[in-house]
C-alpha cells in the first residue's frame, strides 16, 4: 500500500538556497528559497516571487549570490525566509550575519555561510516564476575544505523537508557517483 499525498511540492532533496543582493543604496537583503536547482552546467533556476525585497534589489543589480544553508546557521536561514525587508528595514541586522562584497558580481557574501555561488541574472519570467541564473563563480571557505575538496562534514549543508516543514542535515556518504552502480553492469 502507498498513501496518496496528491499534488504537493514535495521532492527529496530540496535545497535551502539563501539568495542575497544589494539594493541601490548598498543595503544587503537575503531570503530563503527551496524551489530551485541546477538546470544547466553553468545555470541555476529558481521559482521566485518578484515582489520579495531581495528579488527587487537583485533585478536592479542584475545579479545575486546563492549560499547553501548550513546546520550551524539554521535559525538565521529560516529567519530570512519568514521576515521580509518590505516590512522590516532592520531585517538583516536582526539576522546577526555579516557581509562583504563578492569579487565577480555586485552582490554580498554572507560571511557565516562558507559556500557562495556568484550569479548573474539571465532572465526572469514572472508568468512562470522562473529566474535563470548564470553561475559565474563558486567560492568555498578554506574552513570547510579537506585536501582542497569540499568536505560536507565540515560544511554541514541542510535540505528542506517540505512534507514535515523541517530542515535536515545532508552529510552521510552512502555511495560513489558513476561507480556504485558499476557492479550491476554486465
Ligand atoms: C523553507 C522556505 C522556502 C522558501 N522558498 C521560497 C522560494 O522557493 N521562492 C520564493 O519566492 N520564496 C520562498 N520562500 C519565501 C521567502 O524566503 C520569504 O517570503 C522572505 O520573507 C522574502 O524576504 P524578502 O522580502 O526580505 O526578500 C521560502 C521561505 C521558506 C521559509
Amino acid at each position: 500500500m502507498r498513501k496518496e499525498f496528491g499534488v504537493k511540492a514535495i521532492l527529496y532533496p530540496q535545497p535551502v538556497l539563501i539568495l542575497a543582493s544589494y539594493d541601490l543604496e548598498g543595503n544587503v537583503w537575503a531570503m530563503n528559497a527551496a524551489w530551485g536547482g541546477i538546470s544547466e552546467e553553468n545555470e541555476i533556476s529558481v521559482c521566485l516571487t518578484p515582489t520579495h525585497k531581495t528579488i527587487v534589489s537583485a533585478l536592479k543589480q542584475g545579479c545575486l549570490t546563492i549560499s547553501p544553508g548550513t546546520a550551524k546557521e539554521v535559525a538565521a536561514c529560516d529567519y530570512v525566509g519568514i521576515a521580509t525587508g518590505n516590512k522590516d528595514a532592520d531585517k538583516m541586522k536582526k539576522s546577526g550575519w555579516h557581509f562583504e562584497k563578492a569579487p565577480h558580481v555586485n552582490a554580498p557574501i554572507i560571511k557565516e555561510l562558507p559556500m557562495t555561488i556568484e550569479c548573474k541574472i539571465k532572465e526572469f519570467n514572472t508568468d512562470t516564476c522562473i529566474m535563470k541564473l548564470e553561475i559565474v563563480n563558486v567560492l568555498v571557505d578554506d574552513s570547510v575544505l579537506t585536501d582542497g575538496k569540499i568536505d560536507l562534514e565540515k560544511l554541514q549543508p541542510i535540505a528542506f523537508d517540505a512534507a514535515n516543514r523541517a530542515y535536515v542535515k545532508l552529510t552521510e556518504k552512502v555511495g560513489d557517483a558513476w561507480k556504485s552502480g558499476l557492479k550491476l553492469m554486465k
